[in-house]
């Protein structure tokens, strides 16, 4: 038996229904996933409680993995595999996971295509918090009226960790923030991403840090107000974790984050992602 698809909001989210587990493990089912994250964004399949090896045998199948973040982390797990959490015995530097919490795209500083897709698989739900919410920058930048497109036309972004941790730079310890800051990972963007299949994405989020020729405070309110955009309802989801949940997402159509939780809570996702294939293009 095949796998099915059944919508979950109108512009954005899909849930995967199966008979039989072992039906999400084919090839046919790599590429009609892979199809279903392109054309909905979120792909959700509840509880169906991944392995780290499962987990890593879809992330190849639908288009090979790639390692995002350094791994500062103390962990057992397959070492291709992340694990996301705030608890100190395994994240000593929780800087990366406390930015979460903004609206971010994946591996936009660093100096590759932007990884394709992010997999999340969920070990430890939290009680309270530590939801992950999607925006879709297809659905919202096609949902712009035409006189904003044409002024978003040729525009360019820089971004960088800077910019990213500034929202919670205060929060990490004075004698290893200007190292934690200083990360220099800085790169121009289009704002507007015209992919190969010619549909157009904006690539915004808290990396973007200010646009090339604006006045930065114009600019940033121009980030910002892009920012507010792609998250109103009707382009963005809101997924609420239950333990086994696994999630793929399109990460250069969309900018997700992290409701706050608090460690206390033991919140453990598990993170790959799949390699981009295209670099930003306008
Ligand atoms: C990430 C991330 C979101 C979450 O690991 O890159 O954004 O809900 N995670 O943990
Ligand atoms: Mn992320």
């Amino acid at each position: 038996m095949a796998i099915r698809f059944e919508d979950i909001k109108e512009h954005i989210g899909s849930r995967v229904v199966w008979d039989d587990r072992e039906d999400i493990f084919t090839p046919e089912a790599a590429a009609a996933i892979r199809a279903k994250v392109e054309e909905r964004t979120v792909v959700v399949f509840p509880e169906i409680n991944l392995t780290d090896a499962e987990q890593l045998a879809i992330t190849d199948a639908m288009g090979g993995t790639v390692k995002l973040t350094a791994r500062n982390n103390v962990q057992q797990n397959d070492d291709n595999v992340y694990q996301v959490t705030l608890d100190e015995k395994i994240n000593p530097q929780p800087e990366y996971v406390l930015g979460t919490f903004f609206w971010h795209m994946d591996g936009i500083t660093v100096d590759m295509p932007p990884p394709f897709a992010t997999l999340l698989s969920c070990r430890i739900a939290p009680a309270i918090g530590g939801e992950t919410e999607f925006a879709s920058t297809y659905a919202a930048y096609e949902g712009l009226p035409e006189e904003e497109k044409q002024a978003l036309e040729g525009l360019r972004a820089v971004h960088s960790v800077r910019a990213s941790l500034s929202p919670i730079a205060d929060a990490i310890p004075e004698k290893h923030r200007e190292r934690v800051l200083g990360i220099g990972l800085i790169k121009e963007h289009p704002l507007v991403w015209t992919h190969e299949s010619g549909r157009k994405s904006m690539v915004i989020g808290t990396t973007a840090d200010h646009i090339v020729g604006m006045e930065v405070p114009a600019g940033r309110a121009m980030l910002i107000r892009l920012q507010e955009w792609a998250a109103q309802p009707a382009f963005s989801l809101r997924h609420k974790w239950t333990k086994g949940d696994f999630v793929i997402w399109d990460n250069t159509g969309a900018m997700h984050r992290a409701i706050p939780y608090d460690k206390s809570t033991g919140r453990m996702m598990h993170r790959t992602s799949i390699a981009g294939t295209e670099a930003v293009a306008a």
